[in-house]
């Protein structure tokens, strides 16, 4: 079993998050790359692809690399998001990013917060479209944390044994 770990992060947490599923990544062969590095996809049995949800939906790196993974191809999705865990943003990036996969190759997903950029956070304060994740997002300030990063091992370790590696 192959296990690839490609992640797009604009400001560390998705990145951070990335060395927690790497992590959790036990009794598999493993690769840790940036989206922009990863040269091919077909020598890996699963891939877990993380990326930081950007106005409730997947940034364009990381939605046209989603699209590239060949059909049939096992993929776990993982993502940063400034707002509440489980909550409905975080879901409907996820629902897009199902939405670009071919169906059935998505085995799970996995979500947590993470800090945003404080200038970030003042400028979308402003513009009535993002306000309502953007106050949301204040207390993610500590993530992701150790609990988080406990979380995304386990999740990985979940994703592996169902992908039939562990
Ligand atoms: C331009 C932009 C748009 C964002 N839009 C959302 C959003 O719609 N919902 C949300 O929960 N978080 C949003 N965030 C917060 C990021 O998802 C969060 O800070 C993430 O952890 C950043 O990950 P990174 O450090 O890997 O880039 C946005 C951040 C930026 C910079």
């Amino acid at each position: 079993m192959k296990a690839l770990v490609a992640y797009y992060s604009d400001t560390g947490n998705t990145e951070k998050l990335a060395q927690g599923v790497y992590e959790g990544i036990e009794k598999a062969e493993k690769d840790i790359l940036p989206i922009k590095e990863v040269k091919e996809v077909e020598d890996f049995d699963i891939i877990f692809c993380g990326f930081p949800v950007q106005s409730h939906s997947v940034p364009g790196k990381a939605e046209a690399f989603i699209k590239s993974i060949p059909a049939g191809k096992k993929l776990a999705l993982f993502a940063t998001h400034g707002s509440l865990r489980g909550g409905p943003l975080a879901i409907e990036a996820f629902y897009y990013a199902l939405s670009l996969t071919s169906k059935g190759t998505v085995l799970g997903t996995f979500g947590c917060r993470g800090k945003v950029k404080s200038s970030i956070l003042d400028a979308l304060m402003n513009k009535d479209e993002h306000r309502s994740w953007a106050i949301e997002a204040q207390s993610a300030a500590s993530h992701p944390d150790d609990a988080d990063l406990e979380d995304a091992k386990s999740w990985a370790k979940s994703m592996l044994a169902k992908a039939g590696g562990q």
